[in-house]
């Protein structure tokens, strides 16, 4: 008796004998989602009226210092490597020069001391871009209605610098000016900080899904306009390749994609091409998406966040940011 065939032309075939059972679907898998791959981003404030829940991101809340250190402690233990810090100024201190985004004594240079003198080992990573600290909302500097390119290449560059110097080990510029990166590896070499890493959003689009984060560092009320003339457009791919190809050849020692779970073809495309580092932002909307459907019943939370989770891996990312990282990585160390 020969086999009855079930899948078209060959005739032995089951796909679902991989399937049967844990152990093979184990032996089977392709990818791996573990803590190593989670990066948390968190955002500081130093008002404690500050320090409360974001209505548009339920279960994120902002940190003092204090508490921050804390949290990352809480991070460290679960087994991320690193997290993401984004402040939450005093909106009398925006400006539309941003002037406090260079003070060595801001608020995110402050956190960042503070949380390497406690956690040494824990990497921590500072976003560069003006858009907390400027009175418009913009990454860089307005002049009429415009974001100009090199005047404000100039001010992230001192934005970097105060952030290197208080102790941070990579900075992420996510501010899409052209030339940013080799200004900021050229600055950072000049003062010796030579082991400074650098994480560029290469390929940041200008995106809804940023809504929640504006509410969170406070800069969403006060955008004027859009960030179409810097953030890349969503009908496009190749251009995404020719921003990331330029970043490496400033210097970039890794990539990012952002948003994360609509642009995972742009990260497929990124990794496949280049095989550098590749990083993917699954940014504040997705988390309130996934987040506020869960807590409707629409589907189960863990099962959600891990799914999410798993396509970035499978699409090519090294490493996810992610404010899903502490609960994920609890979950994660649980089933191991
Ligand atoms: C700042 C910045 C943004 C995000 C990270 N860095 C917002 C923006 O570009 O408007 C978004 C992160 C998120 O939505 O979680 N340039």
């Amino acid at each position: 008796m020969t086999a009855t065939s079930v899948s078209g032309v060959f005739p032995y075939t089951r796909m679902r004998r991989n399937r049967r059972h844990g152990w093979v679907r184990r032996i089977v898998a392709e990818h791996t989602l573990t803590a190593n791959d989670l990066i948390w981003p968190l955002f500081v404030s130093d008002r404690a009226e500050d320090c409360v829940e974001i209505p548009t991101m339920p279960g994120v809340v902002r940190y003092d210092i204090p508490s921050a250190v804390e949290a990352v402690g809480r991070a460290k233990a679960l087994g991320i490597p690193a997290v993401c810090l984004f402040p939450s100024i005093d909106p009398k201190l925006k400006t539309p020069d941003a002037r406090e985004a260079a003070n060595p004594d801001n608020l995110i240079c402050r956190a960042v001391r503070a949380i390497k003198a406690a956690h040494p080992d824990m990497g921590v990573i500072c976003d560069v871009a003006l858009d907390p600290f400027n009175s418009d909302g913009h990454d860089g500097l307005v002049r009429g209605d415009y974001v100009v390119n090199d005047d404000s290449v100039a001010m992230l560059v001192k934005q970097a610098l105060v952030q290197a110097k208080a102790g941070c080990d990579i900075i992420a510029p996510s501010d899409m000016m052209d030339g940013r990166v080799r200004a900021m590896r050229e600055a950072l070499d000049a003062e010796g900080l030579i082991d400074v890493g650098i994480l560029s959003y290469a390929a940041k689009y200008a995106s809804a899904f940023y809504g929640p984060f504006r509410d969170a560092v406070g800069s969403g009320g006060m955008l004027k306009g859009d960030k179409k003339t810097y953030q890349m457009d969503p009908a496009n791919s190749d251009e995404a390749l020719r921003e990331v190809a330029l970043d490496i050849a400033e210097g970039a020692d890794m990539v990012m994609v952002k948003p994360g779970m609509p642009y995972l073809d742009i990260l497929s495309r990124v990794k496949d091409t280049f095989g550098l580092p590749t990083l993917s932002y699954q940014v504040s909307g997705e988390y309130a998406m996934l987040r506020v459907a869960a807590d409707a019943g629409c589907f189960d939370y863990r099962k959600i966040v891990l799914e999410s989770l798993m396509a970035f891996r499978r699409a090519g990312a090294d490493a996810i940011i992610t404010y899903f990282a502490c609960e994920a990585a609890a979950w994660l160390n649980e089933t191991r």
